[in-house]
């Protein structure tokens, strides 16, 4: 890996890093000999997970217990990292909540998510971009957002939205940089594709969170914003039509979410290879 964020010593901090896609970014930077500093609820999975990760690690690794939705928490999190690691050059947003299902879901729930996927981004960046590229330092912010937040498919809506809010954070964030500073820190979006994350089961079609991570690093080392990682199931060519598709709802005055109306199933299907 040539992008300077990345050199050995510096400090990444992932969050949601006791399972998932943030466990394998956690473990392959500790490999790459930066200092990491693991984020989650507390549980016996980041515990477990520290041990792997320390265990894997030329350098320092730390495990924080902190609720990303909770901004003092953020805050405290942001001041002892200060203290024992001086600093975050690599700052992953990854941590996420999947409740609130279906339309009709609690509205408890629905905040919650927001929460978390939408204001836990918020707050790690407010939290540590001021302190990041001092002196012309090289930073990367990866900010994780989903399919879902830009196709909009039908099932969990509000999971749909936090995303597609993260997605719009992050664009923001990118042009902020570039034209306010400081512009030796670059942000980008990761959008894994199908991967197998939590306790779940691998299933043929997925791909592995260490393969979402590579295709991470690949993506910001060639200077990428949106890192859009295709899987087994879906190529990047599907992607883009799906993309496409879901813009020109707007552009077409096409009804919502056509690719699922019953008038646009044999249109949809013939624009998709
Ligand atoms: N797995 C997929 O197929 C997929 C697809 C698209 C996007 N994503 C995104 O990738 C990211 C990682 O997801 P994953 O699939 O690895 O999930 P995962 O469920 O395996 O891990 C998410 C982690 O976030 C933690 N977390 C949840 N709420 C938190 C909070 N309030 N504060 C701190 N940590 C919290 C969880 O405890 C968990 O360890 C998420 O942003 C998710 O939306 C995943």
């Amino acid at each position: 890996m040539e992008h300077k964020a990345f050199a050995a010593g510096n400090v990444a901090l992932v969050t949601g890093a006791a399972l998932g896609i943030g466990r394998a970014a956690a473990l392959k930077f500790a490999r790459m000999g930066l200092r990491v500093c693991m984020v989650d609820l507390p549980s016996d999975d980041l515990d477990a997970s520290f041990e792997e990760v320390s265990a894997a690690a030329s350098d320092e690794v730390a495990a924080v217990p902190a609720d990303v939705s909770d901004l003092k928490a953020m805050e405290t999190l942001r001041d002892s990292v200060r203290r024992h690691f001086g600093g975050v050059d690599v700052l992953m947003n990854n941590a996420a909540s999947r409740v609130g299902r279906g339309f009709d879901a609690d509205l408890a729930d629905w905040r919650r998510l927001v929460e978390v996927n939408l204001w836990g981004v918020i707050h790690g960046v407010k939290c540590f971009l001021p302190e990041m590229g001092t002196g012309g330092k090289p930073g990367v912010i990866v900010n994780v957002g989903s399919k879902q937040g830009i196709t909009n498919p039908p099932g969990h809506p509000v999971y749909n939205l936090s995303k597609a809010a993260v997605k719009s954070y992050t664009e923001s964030l990118a042009h902020e940089l570039r034209t306010n500073g400081p512009s030796s820190v670059t942000a980008h979006l990761l959008v894994p594709g199908w991967t197998t994350t939590g306790k779940n089961e691998h299933r043929h079609g997925a791909w592995l969170p260490e393969q979402v991570v590579d295709y991470m690093l690949t993506g910001i080392e060639a200077g990428a914003f949106y890192i859009i990682c295709p899987d087994d199931e879906t190529s990047k060519e599907e992607d883009r039509r799906r993309i496409l598709w879901g813009a020109g709802d707007i552009t077409e005055n096409r009804p919502a979410l056509s690719r699922w109306h019953p008038d646009f199933k044999n249109a949809f299907e013939t624009y998709i290879p």
